[in-house]
């Protein structure tokens, strides 16, 4: 018996606005996904919904620093964010913006329902505010030395050298990140969510099947340190939704940010006449609602959430889901270890399904961290997906296309192999229902095996030249594509590309979970093409390289470049520390398997340095050589791949094709010092 269809609303969280898109996002988003296509592919109806996170200081100045509106850099992102997902495979019914009018309107009335409540107060802070930017500034854009160890260059609220966390004001020589100016205190009203009022509920609502259990130990711990009030406003500027009745102030990111989930369902059910609003989300809702998050923003959604739902009148989630956090080689992804991968570089150099795959063979239903490490990539990948599964279907499709004109068998010659195989669906399901995705791979991979053993042990490859043995050949062949198809089913809700060639390759409907129940007989098949490739190590060397490789070069006139919304000052010593030189271009070559880089030979007088420099957009080897250019002469030598950088040439300009070196006029000589 199939299970009744079950009505399922799913997001995932909604990307900041003011990023790209990486591969630690990807490790939600792919999770989401992978269960959101399980349940799709089992009959029930689950809709999968996003948005960009729009709102809040940092895509503010953003925009003002690229010159530019914040809606203009929100619609460039929005574009920018849906093309990665799509590449991944990520089906959204919908993605839409935390700014919108849907998400205006909801934020209101949620907001509005909990002051009449009871459940909103106000209150005079003070806070830390740029008197030249005239803004309040939040703790990171403040910058200053750390009180308890003296480093210097510490945010407001910790300190990244001795891990101490304090208030801003507590900084020594404090200043403001956006303008450098020495913040003062300023008093201004704020208003208040009154979570403490939610505590009976929550504390109800947290002992039920709603999280993890690690989330709940987490939560009891939150609990007893008590439930504060909550900070929802921020005052002008600030990119987001007015305040109704309080002019001036704003709706702080956070409070209109899971409200994006219901706005983007809501845009949805405006262009789907069949989906109904109300159904999903009123107080007595029968249908599933649940939230993919990643551990850092538990609170928010485990505690800020349902009590603002719960206050609100609506209905609460049916549970929320945390994952890890994504580290690569046993390490914090980073920038300068090339480890630090954007999706839009991965897939320049990578198929979307390894990882997808990869992601998935390593996804439990905890909350612990996971690691992408590069050989393990490799190997699992290739002996996986290359080695077991897209094997046996190549294995076999040869012998069926050519020698049985593309014909299976009229009858499934192994029926208890056949069965054990498809004897396995209610456990694969059991396991990707409850998010343990990793051992779900693990017991497909079992199948696989056995799927070639019964190969090898058949030897279809010598009976084929055994007179008489042919339709023994047959039908294994067509037991082993049988098989193969059993496999494909199990797969698809990590490899939908995967699944939809194999679908084409094998003649048939797309496959949904209980299509397997009865093999393939007497079918024909179509022509075999390789399924699957091959990850080869230089590719994801190439993406690494690309992923470092704009520290090559040092693009002045582009906005910052690390994560600093706004670059920040440096005191005229460390402008000093810069060794500025005048360098001859002896030499300029291609780098073989990189994009952006030139190899240059710099000659500083006397001394020649090997530079790695990204203007391969901009220049051919032949208009460099020759010239004067402009080096950081005492720069750290860093390894890459292609062999030891040791400086760094200085460009101008927007990118691509307009990139400019910097180049002395006449009378520069090699070596000769700038300042
Ligand atoms: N905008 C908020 C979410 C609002 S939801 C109402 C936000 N955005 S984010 O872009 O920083 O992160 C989006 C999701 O990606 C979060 O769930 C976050 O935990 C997850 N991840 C971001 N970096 C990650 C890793 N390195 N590894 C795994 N997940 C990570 O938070
Ligand atoms: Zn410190």
């Amino acid at each position: 018996m199939p299970p009744a269809p079950r009505q399922i609303l799913v997001t995932s969280a909604l990307p900041y606005a003011n990023g790209s898109i990486h591969l630690g996002h990807l490790v939600e988003y792919i999770q989401t996904d992978i269960w959101v296509r399980f349940q799709r592919l089992r009959g029930h109806q689950c809709i999968y919904v996003c948005a960009d996170d729009a709102h809040g200081t940092p895509i503010m100045l953003r925009a003002q620093s690229e010159g530019i509106t914040p809606e203009d850099l929100i619609a460039r992102i929005s574009e920018e964010h849906q093309a990665d997902f799509a590449a991944f495979n990520v089906d959204f019914d919908n993605f839409h913006s935390t700014h919108s009018e849907e998400n205006r309107q909801l934020a209101e009335l949620i907001y509005t329902r909990l002051r009449d409540a009871d459940f909103i107060t106000t209150r005079t802070i003070r806070q830390a505010f740029d008197p030249e930017k005239q803004m309040f500034l939040p703790d990171r854009f403040i910058k200053g030395t750390c009180p308890r160890c003296k480093s210097p260059d510490q945010y407001g609220d910790n300190c990244e050298v001795c891990g101490s966390t304090y208030a801003p004001t507590d900084l020594i020589d404090p200043i403001s990140v956006v303008s450098g100016a020495t913040p003062i205190e300023k008093e201004s009203e704020h208003y208040f969510f009154q979570l403490g009022k939610f505590k009976d509920m929550l504390l109800g609502w947290t002992q039920g099947e709603h999280m993890q259990p690690e989330i709940r130990h987490k939560l009891n711990e939150w609990f007893e340190a008590g439930l504060q009030d909550w900070d929802i406003s921020r005052d002008a500027p600030y990119f987001g939704f007015e305040i109704p009745d309080a002019p001036g102030k704003y709706f702080y990111v956070w409070l209109d940010a899971p409200i994006g989930y219901m706005a983007s369902f809501k845009q949805l059910c405006e262009r789907t006449p069949s989906l109904d609003f109300d159904t999903f989300w009123q107080a007595d809702s029968d249908t599933e609602l649940y939230h993919f998050i990643g551990k850092d923003i538990a609170y928010f959604h485990t505690l800020f959430w349902p009590a603002m739902l719960y206050g609100a009148g609506f209905r609460m989630p049916s549970a929320v889901f945390c994952h890890g956090f994504l580290t690569v080689n046993g390490q914090k992804m980073s920038k300068s270890r090339g480890t630090f991968i954007m999706a839009r570089t991965y897939l320049d150099h990578l198929e979307p399904e390894y990882l997808r795959y990869y992601f998935a063979a390593k996804l439990g239903s905890g909350i612990d961290d996971l690691d992408l490490n590069f050989d393990d990539f490799f190997n699992r990948v290739n002996s996986d997906l290359v080695g077991k599964v897209v094997n046996i279907a190549s294995r076999c499709a040869g012998f069926i296309n050519k020698k049985f004109n593309a014909q299976l068998s009229a009858q499934c010659t192994e029926p208890q192999l056949y069965a054990d195989f498809v004897a396995k669906a209610d456990t694969i399901a059991d396991l990707y229902e409850r998010r343990e995705f990793g051992h779900a791979m693990r017991e497909i991979m079992a199948l696989a095996d056995l799927a070639n053993q019964f190969i090898d042990e058949r030897k279809p490859w010598v009976h084929i030249k055994e007179a008489g043995r042919e339709l023994e050949v047959q039908d294994t062949c067509s037991v082993g594509l049988n098989l193969f198809r059993v496999l494909i089913a199990y797969l698809k809700p990590v490899l939908p590309n995967l699944a939809s060639d194999a679908e084409a390759f094998l003649n048939i409907e797309p496959l949904q979970w209980d299509s397997i129940a009865e093999p393939l007989r007497d079918h024909s098949i179509k022509k075999f093409k390789p399924l699957m490739t091959r990850v080869e190590k230089e590719k994801i060397d190439a993406m690494v390289d690309a992923s470092s490789e704009n520290l090559g070069t040092k693009q002045v006139t582009e906005g910052p470049l690390h994560d600093d919304p706004i670059a920040t000052e440096i005191e005229f010593d460390d402008f000093a520390k810069v060794d500025l030189r005048v360098a001859r271009i002896v030499k300029a070559e291609h780098v073989e398997g990189a994009d952006k880089l030139l190899q240059l030979t710099l000659d500083i007088g006397g001394e020649t340095r090997n530079v790695f420099a990204g203007i391969k957009s901009a220049y051919a080897p032949a208009d460099l050589e020759g010239k004067f250019t402009v080096m950081v002469a005492n720069l750290k030598p860093r390894k890459m791949r292609f062999g030891l950088s040791e400086g760094m040439v200085l460009a101008a300009g927007p990118g691509g094709k307009d990139l400019w070196i910097l180049s002395p006029d006449a009378g520069a000589q090699p070596g000769m010092k700038i300042k």
